[in-house]
């Protein structure tokens, strides 16, 4: 009966389908003059296209200026190119192009990074901040240097480091994003479920120095999420939070966040940012090393096309940035009461961007079971203690 049992729990727990074929390319067609003169780790633009039925979804990692996730959903043969001397010059003219028009775009930068004094131990960065107490970075002066790419059709990965000296001292941001072919949760804390038309971007700060003047210092980062559809009737990015029914795969957390573009919510047409609010403070990533991360409505930047120069976002839409949907948000790591930064000097955020509607977590089959087995053992024994006195009474009578 056990066997069954197991055997029946593989075969479910194996089944991810593949929705998609992956096939990725490290900077592709670059050639020698860009990306063999420079000191080749240091450019590092990623192409994948997740080829489905009657669709593609092309995606575009760019760690060359501001790190950037460009979502594009084309029909099923359409090829992108790169011009790479435009590309390397920030010049926004036939930089990226696809050979038919997408059907639809969205962008993810990575903007800003803060370090500021957080004098009321609140973990957030929008209350009680006093703004003399904050220190910016700028994205675009950090360099990021490659480590690892890994591909096959299931799964796509590079991991970049970024350091700045006289930002960070000896300290480095490490960001690793993923694509999928299938739905699944991710085999690290904080496990998001993703799906085939998404990216996930995990990012950790590791070992900044810190300004010796703030005594509870924290960092936050700001990112700017663009969707290709109008700004009619000033519509905006929605930032809604539910609970999940159980935290099987993130110990303890049972809220999801999302952040949809209005076409996400209407039409499945958009695009959306998931993740669960923790963060954890050590690379053994645990219930006892989580803390809180919390995060500022999205609100428009003024002048986009200056904010956005140096990154992918720039370079794919250029001065549209004016008239498309374009906002930005402040998230901070940590918590009142949990020591701040230099407790253990390390933070991350892990999330997803995709394209459609955010993953719904299902119940898995484990919790099924378990709750079968919790409620049916008490519910076959009431029932069997139940006729058992009666056929007993009977008998007696
Ligand atoms: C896309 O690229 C392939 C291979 O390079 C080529 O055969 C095909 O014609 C291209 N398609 C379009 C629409 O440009
Ligand atoms: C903000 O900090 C500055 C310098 O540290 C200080 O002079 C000022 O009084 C502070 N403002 C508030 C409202 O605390
Ligand atoms: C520390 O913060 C203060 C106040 O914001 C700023 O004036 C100073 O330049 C910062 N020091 C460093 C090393 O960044
Ligand atoms: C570090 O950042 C500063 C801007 O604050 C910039 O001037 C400098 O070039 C950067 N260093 C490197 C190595 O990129
Ligand atoms: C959009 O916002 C601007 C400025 O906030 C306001 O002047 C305008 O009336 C708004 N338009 C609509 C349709 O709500
Ligand atoms: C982007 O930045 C560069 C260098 O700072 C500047 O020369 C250029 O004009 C900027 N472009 C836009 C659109 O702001
Ligand atoms: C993020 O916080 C900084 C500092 O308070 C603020 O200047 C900036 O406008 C915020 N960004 C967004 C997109 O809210
Ligand atoms: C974190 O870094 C600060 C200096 O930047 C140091 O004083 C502190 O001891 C470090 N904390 C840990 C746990 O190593
Ligand atoms: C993935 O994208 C396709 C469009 O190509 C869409 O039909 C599908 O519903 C999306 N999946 C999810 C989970 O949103």
């Amino acid at each position: 009966m056990l066997r069954v049992l197991c055997i029946f729990l593989v075969i479910v727990l194996c089944s991810a389908k593949e929705l998609r074929s992956l096939n990725a390319q490290l900077n592709p067609n670059c050639p020698p003059v860009v990306c063999m003169n420079n000191d080749e780790s240091t450019i590092t633009v990623v192409h994948i296209s997740a080829v489905g039925e009657h669709d593609t979804l092309h995606y575009l990692w760019d760690f060359t200026g501001k790190p950037s996730v460009l979502i594009a959903l084309t029909s099923p043969i359409t090829n992108l190119t790169i011009n790479w001397e435009n590309f390397i010059l920030n010049d926004p003219e036939n930089s990226v192009i696809f050979s038919t028009k997408p059907i639809y775009t969205s962008t993810v930068v990575m903007n800003r990074l803060w370090q500021f004094n957080d004098a009321e131990d609140t973990g957030t960065f929008s209350y009680g901040v006093n703004s003399s107490e904050i220190n910016v970075y700028d994205t675009r002066y950090i360099t990021w240097t490659r480590n690892e790419f890994r591909k096959s059709v299931h799964e796509v990965e590079v991991t970049v480091k970024g350091d700045n000296l006289s930002f960070f001292g000896d300290g480095r941001i490490s960001l690793n994003f993923k694509c999928f072919a299938s739905v699944d949760h991710g085999i690290d804390f904080p496990h998001l479920l993703h799906s085939e038309n998404s990216t996930q971007f995990d990012l950790v700060f590791d070992g900044l120095q810190v300004n010796s003047s703030f005594k509870n210092p924290r960092f936050a980062a700001e990112f700017i999420f663009v969707s290709e559809e109008s700004r009619f009737n000033n519509q905006s990015f929605m930032l809604h939070s539910k609970k999940s029914l159980d935290d099987e795969h993130t110990p303890g957390i049972f809220e999801i966040v999302e952040i949809a573009s209005p076409k996400s919510l209407m039409a499945n047409k958009g695009s959306f940012i998931q993740y669960r609010p923790v963060s954890y403070t050590h690379p053994e990533r645990d219930v006892s090393t989580s803390t809180e991360l919390h995060i500022t409505m999205p609100t428009n930047l003024d002048n986009p096309t200056i904010q956005l120069n140096t990154s992918l976002a720039w370079l794919y839409y250029g001065p549209l940035l004016n008239t498309i949907l374009v906002q930005g948000f402040n998230v901070s790591f940590g918590m009142s009461g949990d020591g701040f930064y230099t407790k253990t000097n390390y933070s991350t955020w892990t999330f997803i961007m995709g394209y459609g509607t955010p993953p719904n977590e299902q119940l898995s089959m484990f919790v099924v079971i378990v709750a079968s087995i919790g409620l049916g053992i008490p519910l076959i024994l009431l029932v069997g203690g139940g006729c058992y006195i009666c056929i007993k009474r009977t008998r007696n009578r």
